[in-house]
């Protein structure tokens, strides 16, 4: 199989990233990530989650960065949604505020989704299959991201077998389309390859895409791995931000920086300006007062002197 010669990024920076810190980021810094990111070029951000505050307290603002982003034409803005409730709040909004795209999340492992979500994998489809329809019947996409199809924080090793099943699932409730996720950045290239293949069983190349986070140091060498069966939609976060409040010890998201410039430097395309994606890490980095978790980009800054 040739590799793809473009590739479409969902940064998931301002969600999965910023989920995941103790100190409060403003909304206004949320929204100002937003712009960055879209000025160089991104052209889907996942922004938020409507999700319990009392579980995430730092995606409370919510409603306010969904009212405070200035939209683009052409950009594509998700949230997560894990139930009705949540669904019922995006919405609530005027419809320019709407999420072009809505994210829904189950786990392939039994203890993770109990862990994240506070019920089984079937009830969680239960769960969301009204949220699907509601969305769909709006007329918003709907993305699910399938969380541990490696391993599990508290299982361990997690089947192919699994994977297969949770996409079927995914399938019969009317996700358009599936993420592959290393939420504990686990995944070695081969394993995640399984992971893709069971998924690809259910599920056309192009509604499947990759979600790695960089833990052990695996997440692009698994893009890669991905890309040579045909995958060519990945999530990554800016500055390398995050990682999940409920899988500890896990890391952020590969950088956006080095999946561009890897995919740049073997002339294949994201529609990205590197530089100001990197300014964009920047921002959030010093607005964090640490370093940036992108390699890429202190490379390059090093350089900039
Ligand atoms: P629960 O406590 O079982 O829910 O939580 P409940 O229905 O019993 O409600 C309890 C309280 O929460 C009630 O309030 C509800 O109103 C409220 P009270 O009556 O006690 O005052 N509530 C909500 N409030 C606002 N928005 C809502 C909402 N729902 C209930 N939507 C629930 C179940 C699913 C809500 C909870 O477990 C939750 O919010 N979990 C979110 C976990 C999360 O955000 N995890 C991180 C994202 S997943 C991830 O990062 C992985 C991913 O990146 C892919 C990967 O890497 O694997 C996607
Ligand atoms: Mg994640």
């Amino acid at each position: 199989m040739s590799l793809p010669t473009r590739v479409k990024l969902v940064d998931v920076g301002p969600r999965d990233g910023l989920q995941n810190e103790k100190q409060t980021v403003p909304a206004a810094i949320k929204i100002e990530l937003v712009q960055r990111l879209q000025e160089a070029g991104m052209r889907e951000i996942e922004v938020t989650s409507f999700v319990s505050p009392k579980w995430v307290p730092q995606m409370a603002d919510n409603r306010e960065v969904m009212a405070g982003i200035v939209r683009r034409p052409g950009v594509r803005y998700s949230v997560l949604i894990p139930n009705l409730q949540g669904f019922e709040a995006a919405v609530a909004a005027p419809r320019a505020q709407w999420p072009d795209e809505i994210v829904v999340f189950a786990a392939a492992s039994e203890s993770f989704s109990q862990r994240n979500i506070n019920c089984s994998i079937a009830q969680s489809m239960e769960r969301f299959r009204p949220v699907v329809q509601a969305a769909r019947d709006k007329g918003i996409y709907v993305r699910g991201a399938m969380s541990c199809v490696v391993g599990c924080p508290i299982e361990g090793e997690v089947a192919p077998r699994q994977v297969a099943q949770l996409a079927a699932l995914m399938k019969d409730i009317g996700v358009q389309h599936v993420g592959v996720a290393d939420t504990i950045g686990v995944g070695t290239p081969t394993k995640v390859q399984r992971a893709l293949e069971a998924t690809l069983q259910h599920y056309g190349i192009n509604d499947v895409s990759g979600h790695f986070h960089d833990t052990y140091g695996q997440a692009l060498a698994n893009t890669l791995a991905s890309m040579e069966m045909g995958v060519w939609q990945f999530d990554a976060s800016v500055a390398g931000l995050g990682g999940c409040p409920f899988a500890k010890g896990a890391t952020g998201n590969v950088a956006t920086e080095d999946v561009v410039y890897m995919l740049h430097g073997m002339g294949i395309e994201t529609g990205i300006d590197l530089d100001k994606l990197i300014d964009a890490g920047m921002f959030i980095s010093d607005c964090l007062q640490r370093k940036t978790g992108s390699r890429a980009a202190t490379a390059v800054l090093s350089k900039r002197g």
